[in-house]
């Protein structure tokens, strides 16, 4: 196991192309959209190549064929934004070949960095923010023009709610839908609320809508997106007040239920749950509908009140437990995953066994797990040290990550012998004969292929396991 990005995307995601249908007359000029970061930013390139279309542009996965280049970046940590700045290098490069091609940088980089990749390092010609991709096609017609074009503004209110993207991703079988925008919460160690600004949530009817169309088009999956999927709110102020008394309130258990009556056969997913917000009613609702999956994320950052204190979590170690019992006693069988983050500021010897104690007593079934990496503007950058010497926070990590190979091992045997109901992703990195998909539990199971096809629910006997795969038989 390795550091990841943003979770649900694994790391070979990193750096994937963008391309949707296309049914607007073409401009004759090609798009190639390079997206890095979390799901978040991967659904917005969908949202990006969409507006992008009206206009005529095709996408292309192949690089050397567009005439502009767009990324779509992430923050979260300073690796991930090693990894771009390397990338935009590259196409500067290619520039210099090619003078004409336009070059642009969005998500949560552009936001940060404003207008310092364009004047001061000259690494691209447009920088927007994600709240500004509307603007697009304009600013590309000002670079076309001769200028330098830049839109950073946050909003309060935009969602992208009126735009269904026709995804064409090679299989069609799961999608991420978008159910709000930013985040309110102001982790001490996060940059996300600079760079997405303030929390804001999609109407329902738009996200009911987009969900049956993906229906309707052949996908079986949805994964609802949010930073705190569980203060979604809709028609409700951030206090509980009602906005307007004629219309109806939605919160997340609610929308949770619409998106589970579309279709038996379309199976839902969330993230982020939040331990400080998540309720028992949407607990209930998950162990009500039998296509919502009994799998929940849940990010801990630490098993000690005091760094969680300290990262501005808004709960204890005793609160989150209490949250894992509700899980548990509510879903039984229910999976449960995490974020921990090793070396925070302060983080004493003690603290980080309180990590792996807390570890032990939950038995994650799986976990994303990273070094703390100081982020410029945040809280904890102005009021704590980053203190914890690099060699102590990898030799941390590594045992919080030896700990969850043993668990999400542990986990994985525990499966051998029962049968699982999987929907068929795609073949397998390894082998053609054999298919790959997941079970409700999010682990990824591989089976030989024989009648099965992608899209399919199939019953899976398992068989055998790695601490990452379950390896089974179709019955
Ligand atoms: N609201 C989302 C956050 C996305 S960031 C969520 O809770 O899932 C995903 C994870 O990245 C966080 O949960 C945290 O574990 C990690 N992370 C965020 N900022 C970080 C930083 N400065 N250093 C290391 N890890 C960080
Ligand atoms: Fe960042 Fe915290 Fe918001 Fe997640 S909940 S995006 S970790 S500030
Ligand atoms: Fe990265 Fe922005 Fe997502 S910082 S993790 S792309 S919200």
């Amino acid at each position: 196991m390795r550091e990841f990005e943003g979770k649900i995307i694994d790391e070979s995601r990193q750096g994937q192309a963008t391309i949707i249908e296309h049914t607007e007359k073409s401009n004759g000029k090609k798009l190639y959209l390079e997206s890095y970061g979390c799901a978040m930013n991967f659904s917005d390139s969908e949202v990006v190549a969409s507006i992008l279309a009206k206009e005529g542009y095709q996408t292309t996965n192949d690089e050397l064929e567009a005439d502009v280049i767009l990324i779509n970046t992430c923050s979260i940590r300073d690796n991930a934004e090693q990894r771009v700045r390397r990338r935009l290098t590259n196409f500067k490069k290619r520039k210099q070949q090619q003078p004409g091609l336009i070059v642009g940088v969005l998500g949560c980089m552009a936001e940060r960095l404003k207008n310092k990749l364009l004047d001061e390092e000259k690494l691209v010609d447009i920088v927007v923010g994600p709240d500004a991709y509307r603007k697009l096609p304009e600013l590309i017609t000002e670079v076309e023009g001769g200028q330098k074009a830049v839109n950073v503004l946050l909003s309060r209110e935009e969602t992208y709610a009126d735009i269904s993207p026709v995804r064409l991703d090679d299989k069609g079988v799961s999608s991420f839908v978008s159910i709000m925008r930013g985040c309110d919460n102001m982790c001490s160690f996060c940059v996300v609320p600079f760079t997405r600004g303030r929390e804001r949530s999609r109407d329902p009817e738009t996200i009911v809508k987009e969900c049956k169309e993906l229906f309707e088009n052949g996908y079986k999956e949805i994964t609802l997106l949010g930073q705190n999927v569980d203060s979604y709110r809709w028609n409700m102020t951030s206090k509980g007040e009602i906005k307007d008394a004629s219309k109806p309130t939605v919160n997340f258990a609610q929308l949770l239920a619409m998106v589970a009556e579309i279709h038996p056969d379309l199976r839902i997913r969330f993230s982020t749950s939040h331990p400080k917000d998540m309720t028992d009613e949407v607990l209930e609702t998950i162990a009500k509908y039998e296509n919502l999956c009994k799998y929940i994320h849940l990010p801990v950052q630490s098993g000690n009140s005091n760094v969680l204190k300290r990262m501005n979590r808004g709960y204890t170690r005793e609160w989150y437990l209490e949250r894992i019992d509700a899980i548990r006693k509510i879903i039984p069988n229910c999976a449960i995953s995490t974020d921990i983050i090793a070396g925070f500021c302060g983080e004493t010897e003690e603290e980080h066994q309180d990590t792996l104690s807390l570890m032990e007593e939950v038995q994650f079934d799986f976990a994303y797990m990273y070094k703390y990496s100081e982020r410029p503007k945040t809280l904890a950058e102005r009021r704590f040290e980053d203190d914890v010497p690099e060699e102590v926070k990898g030799k941390r990590l590594a045992e919080i990550i030896q700990l969850q190979q043993q668990h999400s091992l542990k986990k994985n045997k525990q499966y051998i012998g029962q049968t699982h109901k999987v929907l068929v992703e795609g073949f397998s990195k390894r082998s053609k004969e054999h298919l790959s998909g997941r079970n409700d539990y999010n682990v990824k199971v591989v089976f030989p292929k024989k009648q099965a096809k992608i899209k399919d629910y199939v019953m899976v006997k398992i068989t055998d396991c790695t601490a990452a795969t379950l390896m089974g038989e179709l019955i």
